[in-house]
């Protein structure tokens, strides 16, 4: 949705959660009146990436994620803090694409909001961008796994960049594997290759499929997805302190339960997602964009957002 409001004055965050804002999504969300409230926004700052990820969802046809003509540094850091001002954004999530082929925007960007992450795939050195900042750095296995998935030669050049961290570096640094059915066997595998690293946690992130998604990454139901939970559980139990799925957050994954969670969203409830559409945001049906499987979703943020939320999964047992 084009967006050529003046920029506001900047307003005090207001402090307290987020209201869940049910049914409040797609692009009327950036201009719904009274704006709804989110607690975090995820933004993609480019639509450019240096990689072609097989599993990659942002693009896919149907997401904006067109990488011509795209907002300039300045307007785009112009429209996030009106939209924080706008929508009580207290927590950035920044992604792209590639978000650090455009790190000295984000180097900015971080001082307009509380808490920051930048998810990355790793093959830029990582900069000391302070301690208000988490990097995640996606890895989805061993060498040959991963390269399948991320290409050929990533794994080498991830493991490069990770290795370079000084000592010192302030911002947590930690791996997001993405787990799908062909690479759920493999798993510890690159447990053991990041504990020696300066890599300080990995969680494991279940493939969100696109609507209908019949392949070989996609389980074809939540009931099959049981034994990568169990794998992840058991990789939990062994490596304690290095994996930072909640066990409640898995739990909340087993098909018994996990349609409590997906059907009441709270990601899409708490979260904006910003993607760049030419020269202003839009905002598409989820971070994950428009063609997505919902009932097949294993989101990490989901299902941790739900461990630490109440919401109709309660009940679910423990
Ligand atoms: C879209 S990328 C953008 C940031 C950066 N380029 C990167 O690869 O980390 C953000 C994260 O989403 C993950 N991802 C991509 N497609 C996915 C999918 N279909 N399901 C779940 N996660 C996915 C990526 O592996 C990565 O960890
Ligand atoms: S590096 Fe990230 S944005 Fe680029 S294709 Fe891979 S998952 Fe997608
Ligand atoms: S795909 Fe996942 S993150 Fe997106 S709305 Fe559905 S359940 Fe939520």
């Amino acid at each position: 949705m084009s967006d050529a409001t003046p920029t506001l004055p900047s307003q005090p965050i207001s402090p307290g959660p987020a209201i869940p804002q049910p049914g409040a999504h797609g692009p009327r969300r950036l201009t719904l009146e009274p704006p709804p409230q989110y607690a975090g926004a995820m933004v993609n700052v480019t639509n450019h990436c240096n990689l072609r990820c097989r599993h990659c969802f942002v693009f896919r046809d149907g997401n904006p994620n067109d990488a011509e003509g795209e907002m300039k540094p300045d307007r785009l850091l112009r429209e996030l803090r009106r939209l924080r001002d706008r929508h009580g954004i207290r927590t950035m999530l920044w992604m792209g694409g590639e978000p650090m082929l455009r790190w000295r925007l984000i180097e900015v960007g971080l001082t307009l909001f509380q808490r920051n992450t930048i998810t990355t795939n790793g093959t830029i050195a990582l900069k000391d961008l302070g301690p208000n900042l988490t990097y995640v750095v996606s890895l989805d296995g061993p060498r040959e796994v991963n390269d399948s998935v991320r290409g050929e030669g990533t794994f080498d050049k991830v493991m490069k960049t990770i290795s370079a961290i000084p000592d010192g570096f302030r911002p947590t640094v930690m791996v997001q594997c993405v787990l799908h059915r062909e690479n759920q066997h493999r798993l510890e595998e690159l447990v053991q290759v990041l504990l020696p690293t300066p890599v300080q946690g990995l969680t494991f992130s279940f493939y969100v499929p696109r609507a209908g998604e019949v392949s070989a990454r996609a389980w074809e139901s939540n009931e099959e997805r049981e034994e990568a939970v169990d794998i992840v559980f058991d990789l939990k139990r062994r490596f304690p302190g290095f994996i930072w799925n909640s066990s409640r957050s898995l739990e909340l994954l087993r098909s018994a339960h996990c349609r409590l969670v997906t059907d009441n969203c709270p990601m899409q409830q708490t979260m904006l997602p910003l993607y760049i559409e030419g020269d202003h945001f839009t905002t598409p049906f989820c971070c994950y964009g428009n063609d997505v499987d919902c009932d097949r979703c294993g989101s990490w943020g989901v299902f941790s957002m739900a461990a630490k939320m109440g919401g109709p999964w309660d009940a679910a047992a423990d």
